[in-house]
């Protein structure tokens, strides 16, 4: 389980996180949704001990990785795959040795069981005989898979997507969807997406939070997040701006 307390984190003047608090269930697939900037990546940062807050703490299975030393640090992060916004391939490195890089650093594996392993996880997200091929030569729903593939080679107990449909066509983003809840149900990892895609959310998740002014405003199950009172997130469900008037009066 993830716990998050009261989490602060200012950049220079602006406030982005406010008082964050927030529990990730064990197994559960959580969407955490808000306007662009508000600071869903660095929620997600913090999480993995790659930002440090200002003040509060996350707890990542009882254990605060939020000021503890390197080592552990390490140690902790090896629970989580991350898959990043821009999916973060190495250009220069095929996509087997993109996959295969946290097995080569954080495993005593032989290059044989290495390249065994790597084919088992392209063959999870669908991208069977890719190894030799370049980031350069893969489309953007192919460089998400084998993204995704290199976040699930060391079998973590947390996934983290930031954006994992953003930018893919319908049909490629349901695939990446299908993806997610399959690895969620047959890997019992515990998912934790961050999207705009409300399509997206409400097939995926178990529960939804909105993160708005540097606070959680809302939790609830999809069902509940279609049905909501909240001004907010109604809003952002229905992609309305905040001020209206900037369109009627033109
Ligand atoms: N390392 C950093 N240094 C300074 N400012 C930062 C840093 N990282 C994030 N920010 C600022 O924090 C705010 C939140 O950024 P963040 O990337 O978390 O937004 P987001 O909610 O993920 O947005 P998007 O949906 O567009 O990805 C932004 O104003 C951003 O400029
Ligand atoms: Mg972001």
């Amino acid at each position: 389980m993830i716990e998050v307390s009261n989490l602060h984190k200012d950049f220079g003047l602006k406030q982005v996180l406010r008082g964050v608090d927030l529990k990730i269930n064990t197994g559960e697939s959580l969407t955490i949704i808000g306007q662009s900037g508000c600071g869903k990546s660095v929620l997600l940062k913090h999480l993995v001990g790659l930002l440090e807050p200002d003040k509060g703490t996350v707890f990542v299975d009882g254990e605060a990785i939020t000021g503890a030393p390197r080592k552990q640090v390490y140690q902790i992060r090896k629970k989580f795959g991350v898959l990043f916004q821009s999916a973060a391939l190495f250009d220069s490195m095929t996509v087997e040795e993109n996959v295969g890089l946290g097995l080569f650093e954080h495993t005593a594996m032989t290059p044989g069981e290495r390249a065994k392993r790597v084919a088992d996880c392209l063959e999870m997200v669908s991208l069977n005989g890719t190894q030799k091929l370049k980031p350069a030569e893969l489309s953007g729903g192919m460089k998400k898979r084998v993204g995704l593939a290199r976040a699930i080679a060391l079998n973590p107990q947390y996934i983290l997507y930031d954006e994992p449909t953003t930018g893919l066509d319908p049909i490629t983003a349901d695939s990446i969807n299908d993806l997610i809840i399959h690895l969620n149900e047959e890997l019992h990892v515990t998912t934790i997406v961050v999207t705009h895609d409300m399509v997206s959310a409400f097939k995926i998740s178990d529960r939804i939070v909105m993160l708005h002014l540097g606070t959680v405003i809302f939790s609830g199950t999809p069902s509940e997040t279609k049905s909501t009172s909240v001004e907010m997130v109604r809003r952002f469900i229905e992609g309305e701006a905040e001020d209206k008037s900037v369109v009627t009066h033109y």
